[in-house]
């Protein structure tokens, strides 16, 4: 019974870091990490820094969606973000979300 336990604790966590790892996956795929870290500033802001600064912020989804598709600048500092044409709007959605959600 308990080896049972440990079992269904081993699966569940498993599927619970999969789904960050496929968000992950997708910012990696995307070339989104690149640029980005989720933990710390590199030639772009970290995600979770991006997270903190718009917590609360209704509007920030569809506003990062745009930024995210057309590039931005002036933000967090001297450097530009391009364009992320290769993007398809889902999968900026679903990466958009992901960050947002960072804690
Ligand atoms: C060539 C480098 C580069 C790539 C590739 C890149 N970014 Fe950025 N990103 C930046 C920089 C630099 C900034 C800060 C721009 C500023 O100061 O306004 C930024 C800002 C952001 C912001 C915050 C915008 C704001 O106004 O607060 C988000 C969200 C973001 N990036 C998400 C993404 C996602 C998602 C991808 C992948 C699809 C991606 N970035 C790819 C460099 C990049």
């Amino acid at each position: 019974m308990k080896a049972v336990w440990i079992g269904i604790i081993g699966v569940s966590a498993l599927l619970l870091t999969g789904v960050v790892q496929a968000d992950q996956n997708l910012a990696q795929s995307s070339g989104c990490l690149n640029c980005h870290m989720v933990d710390k500033k590199m030639v772009g802001p970290g995600f979770k820094d991006i997270a903190a600064k718009y917590r609360g912020d209704a509007g920030a989804e569809a506003s990062l969606h745009g930024k995210v598709k057309n590039g931005t600048k002036g933000v967090w500092g001297p450097i530009p973000m391009p364009a992320n044409t290769g993007v398809s709007d889902d999968n900026i959605k679903i990466l958009v979300k992901w960050i947002l959600a960072l804690k």
